[in-house]
């Protein structure tokens, strides 16, 4: 309960105290408090400004650094004291702010309103998480990289509808994870661009009446620019939602990786093992290796895609301008970051402890007629139309699983029952190493295009 040695900063207008209740519902020091050193620095440079404007004394100014640096290291050293009863980050360090310095601690929040406030420190805070998630997802590609380097040769079959379709290489297969990353940088990037910019200025909703230099702020703080109207700028949370929506891409993409690691480890399939460190056992069967990392990010995609779906919800019909509805923006905007940022963080580590079976994977491509199709093109080559000669290799197929053989075990007569047009180059072609070699086009599998492919990769990076 307040009592009269606590005044709200609002107090005067105030007869009867909030409840215990209504004060723990209302707060949100308990995880504002994340962006403390983003609120210091936005203050800084508010400070910094208003003693360049003559808005307050050099004297104020210096003592607000003071108060501000003295801060800064009890909450780093975590000796800072959060109080409930000053709500949220902004009002406890401002609070902190006047017991150290005084009225220059009063004077800081001149022309500014917690409203521009807090949209400030979430953007300055999301700027530096899009920072590090890029960084992770550069380690991450670079782990794809090397796997993919080492086994630019190596026949895996390609799949679709989770039935053999044609040889890959293992390289090619890992570089189609390292473009899915490369997009999801791209997009990072550009949501970036909308992050920075500076709401700073707008004050509670329609600006400030002081001679304030909104360029100057946006100057010390690394923006780009100022956010261009005050109500926008003080209410909208668009930037968070496409950084959630980013997010969600990367989960999406690390699922579908995830997915084929526990499939690809199943011992059904056993094209790969994973290092012990990422497993865990079972406390029944002895015998248990599970693939609980790869699982558990498949899993916690499904709480990155409800922090998106959240916050459209929270913005969805919101009037102009602030809303304490925004307030709800930051858990979900953490838990995103963090689910993101460790994801990543585990995969980079996880990919070269991949343990990969090529004989495993050869022996996969011995069950599915994986050729099949490098028959028909052979078949075409010789002038047969394209429709004819899927008809012929169907034929072929059919005779061979009959027979419970693979097609290159098929005779030649057995063959040329088929098609006139075949001859004993044909065997050639149904070979998985021949099948590589003439996919050679940008984007193809054939192992020089993979090398060629993780040259341009590393380029990149
Ligand atoms: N704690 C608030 C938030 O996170 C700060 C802004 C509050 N502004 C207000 N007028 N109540 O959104």
């Amino acid at each position: 309960m307040s009592d009269q040695t606590d005044v709200k900063v609002w107090s005067g207008r105030f007869s009867e105290p909030v409840s215990d209740l209504v004060k723990r519902y209302t707060a949100s020091v308990f995880f504002d408090r994340r962006m403390a050193l983003q609120d210091i620095r936005g203050s800084l440079a508010h400070a910094k400004m208003l003693a360049r404007q003559k808005i307050i004394a050099a004297t104020d100014l210096a003592a607000i650094e003071r108060g501000m640096a003295q801060i800064a290291g009890e909450i780093e050293r975590n000796e800072f004291a959060w109080n409930l009863d000053d709500e949220d980050v902004h009002l406890n360090i401002e609070k902190r702010l006047t017991a150290l310095v005084g009225d220059a601690g009063k004077r800081l929040h001149t022309g500014r309103s917690r409203n521009d406030q807090v949209a400030t420190d979430i953007r300055l805070w999301l700027r530096d998480t899009v920072d590090a998630i890029d960084t992770l997802l550069k380690a991450y590609q670079a782990a794809l990289l090397d796997m993919a380097a080492a086994h630019a040769e190596t026949p895996l079959p390609g799949f679709t509808h989770l039935q053999v379709a044609q040889p890959v290489t293992f390289g090619h297969h890992l570089l189609a994870y390292f473009e899915m990353a490369r997009r999801d940088r791209e997009r990072l990037r550009d949501a970036r661009r909308r992050i920075n910019r500076l709401p700073l200025g707008a004050a509670a909703l329609a600006g400030t009446t002081y001679p304030i230099d909104r360029a100057f702020v946006a100057q010390e703080l690394g923006f780009d620019g100022v956010c261009e109207n005050s109500l926008d700028a003080v209410s909208d949370r668009d930037f968070a939602i496409e950084f959630c929506a980013t997010a969600s891409l990367i989960m999406v993409h690390v699922s579908r990786f995830a997915e084929e690691l526990v499939l690809w480890m199943s011992p059904r399939v056993g094209f790969i093992d994973l290092a012990d460190r990422f497993c865990t056992g079972s406390s029944i069967m002895p015998q248990k290796k599970n693939p609980d990392v790869p699982e558990l990010a498949r899993g916690k995609t499904g709480r990155v895609f409800g922090h998106l779906m959240g916050l459209l919800t929270l913005m969805k019909g919101q009037p102009l301008a602030y809303n304490k509805d925004n307030q709800e923006d930051k858990e979900p905007l953490f838990d995103t970051a963090d689910t993101v940022i460790d994801t990543l963080r585990i995969f980079a580590e996880l990919v070269p402890g991949i343990v990969v079976k090529p004989e495993a994977m050869r022996a996969a491509l011995k069950q599915g007629f994986a050729t099949a199709t490098d028959l028909a093109d052979y078949l075409v080559k010789k002038g047969l139309p394209f429709r004819d000669a899927h008809e012929a290799v169907a034929r072929a197929v059919r005779a061979a699983e009959t027979k419970g053989c693979e097609l290159p075990e098929l005779t030649l007569a057995e063959l040329q029952a088929f098609s006139p047009l075949i001859a004993d180059d044909v065997f050639a072609v149904l070979t998985v190493a021949g099948s590589l070699a003439a996919r050679n086009h940008v984007g193809g599998t054939a192992p020089d295009q993979v090398r060629a492919a993780i040259a341009r990769a590393r380029a990149a990076l």
